[in-house]
């Protein structure tokens, strides 16, 4: 495997001749039979072939090695790996812990917190099950009380979701736990506002940032949020089992650890005091580490840029389709590369046939999200949408 990892194409290409360079990255770089149209970077990403290497090299590598000589993450500080990544990210490495994904970053925010019965966490009614369930179970263990916040889909513009969520901070509200980009339906919130304005309330704010890095550009030091947790096995390139767990300088020692073995209680290790959680897979930190480097080797501008230039095809391609409701407004900023839109059920119906029968990887029911990334070609978006008009009165 790691000798069939191909020089990245030329950068020059994509001046020149920007789907020839496209066509050569997907062909060449991706391990993805020619016949599938995946479309779900959304679920779970793609790891290209120097990921996959880099993961098989250090099984290889780990597998003559002894004692040691052989480190496994769990209670090793992992601090170059945290470097790049939080390089990429744009924080201190000593406020970014590595977790197994984003369900359970949010998961060590929600049960680490001092809480009590009666306080309050306010998150929108579009949270993902892996963002809201351990606060529900805080709610049903400790009393905790759960609010939720209808997000107008779509909205009219960003100010009106801060208004939304600021609007209903209630004086018991202690929390505002929220998605950076919605799982519906893949709206960019505005992040920045939205915590900005909770923290002069004096609310903490946890952003359940799972489709964020590797879809658009952010620094996370620009946030201003107190958590934000990540899948970069989602847009990344990580190979999965890869998340990330952000934590602000005044929470550092304000979060009870929920995995613990001897140094959970150094405070001077920062956020790695939350990774010493026992043996883990060095292995997909490796491919964690390679898969940010692939991205660094395109250009985190131009993956967004290709990544977004493919959404908005698919959200011209939806608009033009009167049973389709869009759920992806027109602002460029309010997406990236998720679109979304409702079917009617009997078209949705006769569509997953055929999306079935192609083999084409999307997510969906009658409400129906394309995800694109830099290894979906033009035309499995014209094709998806072909599918659709194709399944009409069928
Ligand atoms: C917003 C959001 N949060 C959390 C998750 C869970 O991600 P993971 O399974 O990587 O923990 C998802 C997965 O789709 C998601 O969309």
């Amino acid at each position: 495997m790691a000798a069939a990892v191909a020089p990245m194409p030329d950068l020059k290409l994509l001046d020149t001749a920007p789907e020839a360079y496209w066509k050569r990255l997907r062909e060449e770089q991706f391990l993805l039979p020619d016949w599938r149209a995946y479309m779900n970077n959304g679920s779970l990403g793609v790891a290209p072939r120097p990921v996959v290497s880099a993961v098989e090299a250090y099984l290889e590598r780990g597998a003559g090695m002894v004692g040691s000589e052989y480190p496994r993450w769990g209670y090793e500080l992992m601090e170059s790996h945290r470097q790049e990544a939080a390089a990429f990210l744009g924080c201190s490495f000593e406020n970014l812990a590595l977790t197994h994904n984003a369900t359970e970053a949010m998961s060590m925010v929600a049960q680490g917190l001092d809480l009590a019965s009666g306080d309050e966490i306010l998150m929108t009614d579009q949270e993902h099950t892996g963002g809201k369930g351990s606060w529900l179970l805080r709610e049903a263990r400790h009393g905790l009380r759960v609010r939720t916040v209808e997000v107008p889909l779509p909205p009219r513009d960003s100010g009106q979701l801060v208004d939304r969520l600021i609007g209903a901070i209630g004086p018991r509200t202690k929390v505002l736990s929220f998605s950076g980009i919605l799982t519906t339906t893949g709206l960019v919130m505005p992040v920045r506002e939205i915590c900005r304005a909770a923290r002069v309330k004096g609310v903490i704010t946890v952003v359940d940032g799972a489709h964020m890095h590797g879809q658009i550009p952010f620094r996370i030091d620009e946030l201003e949020c107190d958590f934000l947790a990540g899948s970069p096995h989602k847009w990344l390139f990580a190979p999965p089992g890869c998340g990330l767990l952000y934590i602000r300088d005044e929470m550092l020692d304000r979060l009870w650890p929920l995995v613990t073995t001897e140094a959970w209680t150094n405070l001077g290790l920062k956020a790695a005091r939350f990774m010493q959680v026992g043996t883990n897979s060095r292995a997909v930190l490796e491919g964690m580490g390679a898969g940010i480097r692939f991205a660094q080797a395109i250009g985190a501008g131009r993956v967004y840029g290709r990544i977004h230039e493919l959404a908005r095809r698919a959200r011209g391609l939806a608009a033009g389709i009167s049973e389709l409701e869009l759920l992806t407004p027109d602002d460029d900023r309010l997406y990236g590369g998720l679109v979304a839109f409702r079917m009617p059920k009997a078209l949705f119906e006769a569509f997953a046939k055929k999306a079935a029968a192609e083999k084409m990887w999307v997510y969906g029911s009658p409400l129906m999200r394309i995800a694109t990334h830099v290894h979906t070609r033009p035309q499995d978006v014209d094709r998806f949408f072909e599918l659709i008009r194709g399944s009409r009165g069928a």
